[in-house]
């Protein structure tokens, strides 16, 4: 049984001592905060989209079209939000989505992260482009569980010194990002001439890969910038195929889930490939301008798919209301992106765990309060489109 919206009481019995959170509780309300603390080129960074920022607001939209009809006198005192998604055991439905280059938040970074991941039993999954290493990241998560998002190298011998890597820190499945072969156009970050990776920053694992360096003449710290464009050109630029997905499956003993998918027909490509799972997911916006709100597009995957692999979801999740929503139209569990990384911005460890508390102690409640007990319970008939 999980009682996450205990932290309602944890901080209203801290008000008879006079002391608020320090950080709001309106999940929704974490980028303002976070924008008053960021300087500007990180802080674009991370609230910025691709283009227009169309899609960023079509995933906003498309939550709002669906409404949940609560259900009463259902006997929804205790609730058990637990899930198993491709083994790994989960509190609730929730996980951390592979956000790169998070010193650019916080100093401790991905380290931070992992600590408050490893501290609410959530799954994290560490980014290709962290600022902190693979066995790094899986020490501070140390008992946590873990999963590895790979960005693909166009270099076969680094792609399989990094699942080697990451199988051997304990990470259990791997999550390959399809739909960031090549980086989006950016206005937010144009504008402002700002791109971490040319400041060395979501290095950190190349840069400790013995294949990586293999491939350079001098080492990082001799030609910093001949390193970091080398690994800009391995690790974006080319785009892969379908046929060359048994490379991976031959390279990695855990399951795979592919993220980014928002075609129906790629969901069903992701099942005849033999793979185990998909992130229905645009990235949270941040690739195709005017592309269609990740939420919109679920309800037809799940249909198609559901029954034949994990299906996740991400791209605009902010409170507990809208990942009842995805869990609802046939999500497996939700990933949260840019909700965390303002939590790790404003706080550190204790922001990122807050955040995380904020989101799940409101999931418990609008499951607990719309008459839900388990996640199970939470189907299509719950919500009304409107
Ligand atoms: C991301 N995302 C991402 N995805 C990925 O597969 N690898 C990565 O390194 C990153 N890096 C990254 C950095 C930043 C700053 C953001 C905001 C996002 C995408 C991420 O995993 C997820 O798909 C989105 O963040 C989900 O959208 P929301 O919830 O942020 O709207």
């Amino acid at each position: 049984m999980t009682h996450f919206n205990s932290y309602q009481s944890e901080i209203y019995l801290q008000g008879l001592a006079d002391v608020r959170p320090a950080f709001t509780t309106d999940p929704t309300r974490l980028e303002e905060a976070a924008r008053a603390a960021m300087e500007p080129g990180p802080f674009g960074y991370v609230a910025g989209g691709a283009g227009s920022g169309a899609t960023m607001r079509a995933n906003r939209e498309a939550f709002d079209r669906w409404r949940i009809v609560p259900r009463m006198l259902t006997d929804a005192t205790t609730r058990d939000l637990s899930v198993t998604v491709l083994g790994t055991r989960m509190p609730a439905p929730v996980l951390l989505a592979p956000v790169g280059v998070q010193s650019i938040l916080h100093p401790e970074g991905e380290l931070a992260t992992a600590r408050a991941a490893a501290a609410l039993d959530l799954t994290m999954v560490l980014s290709t482009a962290s600022s902190h290493t693979i066995e790094d990241v899986a020490a501070a998560n140390g008992a946590g569980s873990r999963w590895y998002q790979l960005y693909w190298p166009s270099d076969n011998d680094v792609t399989v010194s990094l699942l080697q890597r990451a199988r051997a820190a304990g990470y259990s499945t791997l999550v390959v990002t399809l739909d960031t072969w090549t980086l989006a156009w950016r206005p937010r970050d144009l504008d402002q001439s700002y791109l971490p990776f040319l400041h060395g920053i979501g290095t950190a694992i190349p840069y400790s890969d013995p294949a990586f360096l293999a491939t350079l003449d001098k080492t990082p710290e001799q030609d910093p910038q001949l390193a970091v464009l080398r690994w800009i050109q391995t690790f974006t630029g080319t785009d892969h195929r379908w046929d060359q997905l048994p490379f991976l499956r031959e390279h990695w003993a855990g399951p795979i889930v592919l993220k980014g998918i928002q075609h129906v027909d790629d969901a069903r490509r992701a099942v005849d490939a033999g793979m185990d799972g998909i992130v229905v997911s645009n990235h949270g916006g941040r690739q195709v301008d005017g592309a269609v709100g990740a939420l919109d597009v679920l309800p037809e995957i799940a249909a198609a798919v559901g029954e034949s692999l994990a299906v996740l979801f991400d791209s605009g999740v902010r409170c507990g209301a809208d990942a009842v929503k995805a869990l609802a139209l046939g999500a497996r569990a939700v990933l949260l992106g840019r909700t965390y990384a303002y939590g790790l911005a404003l706080g550190g460890e204790a922001g990122v765990r807050h955040a995380l508390r904020s989101v799940l102690a409101d999931l418990d409640s609008t499951v607990a309060l719309s008459g839900h007990r388990t996640i199970a319970e939470l189907t299509p008939d719950l919500l009304r489109r409107v």
